[in-house]
């Protein structure tokens, strides 16, 4: 696909799930997000820039871990997610978050001017995603960390179905590469290409709750990649997509009527 139409596609896409995205995957990401800010080793007095923030999930608790003097320069393509962390920042009284709407293959900044760039789940979208990294590499300082997680290998993830249910109804284009870079090697090997050195890479399996079928559609299709295609299905289809995708993940359904789905995540870090 035309890079321009993908980045277009995420933009209006993000800003379509914006609203739902925040409550609906706070606790199935807390997990992963924990391992990557793990991995990224932030202490008091760093300047971080997060790629891909969303709705700020993972800025806050970057803002928090490098608090007193330390700073996060929060950055997505979609205009609604950035407005939602500044207002996440605001509401939970952090004065050292910083925002901007930024697409991840173009940074406007300053060589070596971070001691980390974080990005959680977001390069999976990017349609160039060695360029992405190159650009976290080039604004950090030698020495200093970039740090990144995204979905691992498709048969790994219980939700994965929803990609080719949706597609079948409508021409989304959502991310026709998104579990290419969950396939083994994929992430190390687009860092060491994007010139990024001492690179560790971890894989894990996370069982994702949700308490009903109610949240789990509400999460996957209104808060997910697959947002802006669902808000053009009419009423029947849509009914449809829900019922289709909800027998794709019958077998996660415990007695009592959550959902617990596996989701497979690659984490890594290097450094320039
Ligand atoms: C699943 S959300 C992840 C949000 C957050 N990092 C988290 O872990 O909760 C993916 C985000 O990637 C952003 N995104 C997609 N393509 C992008 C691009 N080319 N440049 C920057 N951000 C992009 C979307 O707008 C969306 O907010």
């Amino acid at each position: 696909m035309e890079a321009r139409l993908q980045r277009r596609i995420q933009r209006y896409g993000w800003d379509a799930a914006a609203p739902a995205y925040d409550n609906s995957w706070s606790i199935q990401l807390w997990p992963t997000h924990d391992t990557l800010l793990k991995m990224a080793s932030l202490k008091p007095g760093m300047r971080v820039l997060e790629i891909a923030c969303g709705t700020g999930l993972v800025t806050m608790r970057v803002a928090d871990a490098v608090a007193p003097g330390g700073s996060v320069f929060a950055t997505d393509i979609a205009g609604e997610m950035v407005a939602e962390t500044a207002n996440q920042a605001l509401s939970k009284g952090f004065d050292n978050v910083e925002t901007a709407r930024m697409e991840a293959e173009n940074l406007p900044l300053e060589d070596d001017s971070f001691d980390v760039a974080i990005c959680a789940l977001g390069l999976m979208y990017v349609p160039d995603p060695v360029r992405a990294l190159a650009e976290m590499c080039r604004v950090v300082k030698p020495g200093g960390i970039v740090a990144v997680t995204v979905w691992g290998e498709r048969r790994n993830c219980g939700w994965a179905d929803i990609f080719p249910i949706i597609d079948a109804r409508v021409k989304s284009e959502v991310c026709p590469l998104f579990f290419s870079m969950g396939v083994p090697n994929v992430l190390a090997a687009s860092m060491e290409t994007a010139g990024l050195t001492r690179i560790e890479q971890t894989r894990r399996t996370v069982d994702m709750l949700f308490p009903d079928y109610v949240s789990l559609l509400h999460a996957q299709i209104d808060g997910g990649p697959v947002a802006l295609a669902a808000k053009r299905f009419s009423r029947a289809t849509r009914e449809e997509v829900d019922s289709a995708f909800l027998a794709s993940v019958s077998g996660y359904r415990q007695e009592d009527g959550s959902y617990k789905i596996p989701g497979e995540f690659v984490s890594a870090i290097g450094s320039p």
